[in-house]
């Protein structure tokens, strides 16, 4: 079996005590089962720039190739160019980006530093999975550096159409830089869409069938694989949790029938503050919801050092505030925000609870959270999911109340009918959800892309790379670590892939 490298900005560490994003849990099973080396920052900052890894570290099946970043990268490829430019932009909010040249530069500084650093690791039969946008320029440095072994890259969030990413110079570059990859993924037949028309309109790419593009006498093939959730699992977690100390004493503390719920991290494209004027609508309107209904948001901080973080936290604080004033009662608080994290399981233990759930982001790549929604419900008695058709999850779960997350009356309107709704409407909608995600897993959707990027390789030429030369570094750096030299050349052949795969 081709060892599988995954690169990734965030990388889930032994012991590095961070919780996991959607991005690990994604990915931690399917390196659990196949082993792999996963690659990336060390979550760290220090002061030098190093060209080879910080740090070598294994758990399980899965070794940890990673590096620090300089404070002035953090600053740079972090926080100003892939959270306040790409992030923004690929989301479709060009109004909060903050712009500024010197950032790209450092950001092309760091994915090349990356490459350095993961070079001389690599084996001639590896399979290379690049993940998200911090790395768009990561597959062009790869083969600059003469890796010619299959690359991969997916994107988790959305990708925007190129009238939205043409306000920052740089995109064009990157979308070139990421055509470099044998297969680039996304979440929706929108994104896909979307990089189509930018790879024509920036990098003059001609598109050679549905999902295939020619560039620089490269093809580079296209597939949409909407992220998964392990739905059984977390049913299992959900119900596990719902007499659980905690869960019981939120049950006390309000009434379940009229609990509105929502768990996302404090983040723009979450609709929030939005989400606040359809809850106050709601209030406003059906006068009977006052005294009784609760909206219980966490919303985790997150990315606390990028300015439009900061403010929408103010903007959050300032509504919740008068939301609670205008509206509330001596004895009732219509909302409760919490803004510290809480663990899957006892995320999985409010949302069985919840009678509906609000996933109303302006713009989401996914969506996990409305998937584990689903998975929490008791199924003979489930909550409404009220979910934005803006979600990348609205394609699957369009059994969902489905809102435009701008449009107040219309968010209102539905949680109104969610909370009015039948309980044979309630089962209904609910199995059908449930159909669309119980027999999905994150290691499934991890196998469907690392086959087709077999098959992709099976129509590439792949000639290996010098072997001996490619490992003289990581013998230097831990020789325990360093890897055989027996490792099958790469299969080109598809049939045979999807055999060991499946
Ligand atoms: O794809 C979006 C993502 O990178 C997810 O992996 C993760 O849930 C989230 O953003 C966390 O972002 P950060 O690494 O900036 O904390």
């Amino acid at each position: 079996m081709n060892r599988l490298i995954v690169v990734s900005n965030r990388v889930p560490r032994p012991d590095s005590g961070a919780q996991a994003g959607g991005l690990a849990v994604a990915l931690d099973g399917l390196m659990e089962r196949r082993g792999g080396l996963w690659f990336g920052w060390s979550g760290d900052v220090s002061a030098t720039a190093t060209q080879t890894p910080t740090r070598l570290e294994s758990a399980g099946a899965i070794d940890f190739a990673t590096i620090d970043l300089t404070p002035d990268e953090h600053d740079r490829y972090y926080n100003n160019f892939s959270n306040g430019v790409l992030w923004p932009l690929l989301h479709t909010l060009p109004q909060l980006m903050r712009y500024d040249r010197a950032d790209a530069r450092v950001y092309r500084g760091v994915n090349a530093r990356m490459a350095a650093a993961l070079v001389p690791l690599l084996r001639p039969s590896d399979l290379i999975w690049v993940h998200d946008y911090h790395l768009l320029a990561l597959p062009a440095a790869l083969r600059s550096r003469g890796v010619q072994n299959p690359i991969g890259f997916f994107l988790h969030v959305p990708f925007a159409s190129p009238d939205v990413l043409g306000a920052a110079s740089e995109v064009a570059t990157l979308v070139r830089d990421l055509l470099s990859a044998d297969l680039v993924g996304f979440q929706t037949d929108n994104d896909l869409n979307n990089f189509v028309a930018a790879a024509k309109a920036f990098a003059g790419a001609e598109q050679i069938g549905p999902k295939l593009l020619s560039f620089a006498q490269r093809t580079v093939r296209l597939g949409v694989f909407p992220v998964e959730i392990d739905a059984r699992r977390f049913a299992e977690t959900a119900a596990g949790m719902e007499t659980s100390a905690p869960a019981m004493r939120l049950r006390r503390s309000l009434d379940p029938e009229a609990l509105l719920l929502g768990i996302d991290r404090l983040d723009p494209t979450k609709g929030l503050p939005q989400r606040l004027a359809g809850y106050r609508r709601l209030l406003e309107k059906h006068p009977q919801w006052s005294s009784h209904a609760t909206l219980v948001q966490i919303a985790a901080t997150s990315r606390k050092e990028v300015g439009s973080y900061q403010n929408l936290r103010a903007t959050l604080d300032t509504e919740a505030g008068r939301l609670n004033a205008d509206l509330g009662e001596p004895d009732w608080q219509p909302l409760r925000l919490v803004t510290r994290a809480c663990s899957r399981e006892l995320g999985a233990a409010y949302m069985r609870l919840a009678r509906v759930g609000l996933v109303t982001p302006l713009r989401d790549g996914m969506n996990l959270v409305a998937k584990e929604f689903v998975a929490a419900q008791n199924p003979d008695n489930p909550g409404v999911l009220v979910l934005s058709r803006f979600a990348g999850a609205a394609q699957q779960l369009d059994a969902a109340i489905l809102v435009n997350p701008h449009d107040a009356d219309m968010v209102a309107d539905a949680l109104h009918t969610a909370l009015t709704m039948s309980i044979a409407e309630r089962q209904s909608r609910w199995q059908t959800l449930w159909s669309r995600i119980e027999d999905r897993t994150p290691i499934g959707w991890g196998r469907g892309f690392v086959a087709a990027l077999l098959r992709t390789a099976g129509i590439t030429t792949v000639a290996p790379a010098p072997v001996r030369q490619l490992f003289s570094n990581v013998q230097q750096l831990a020789p325990a670590a360093a890897p055989a030299f027996d490792a099958p050349a790469f299969d080109v052949t598809g049939a045979a892939a999807r055999e060991r795969l499946n």
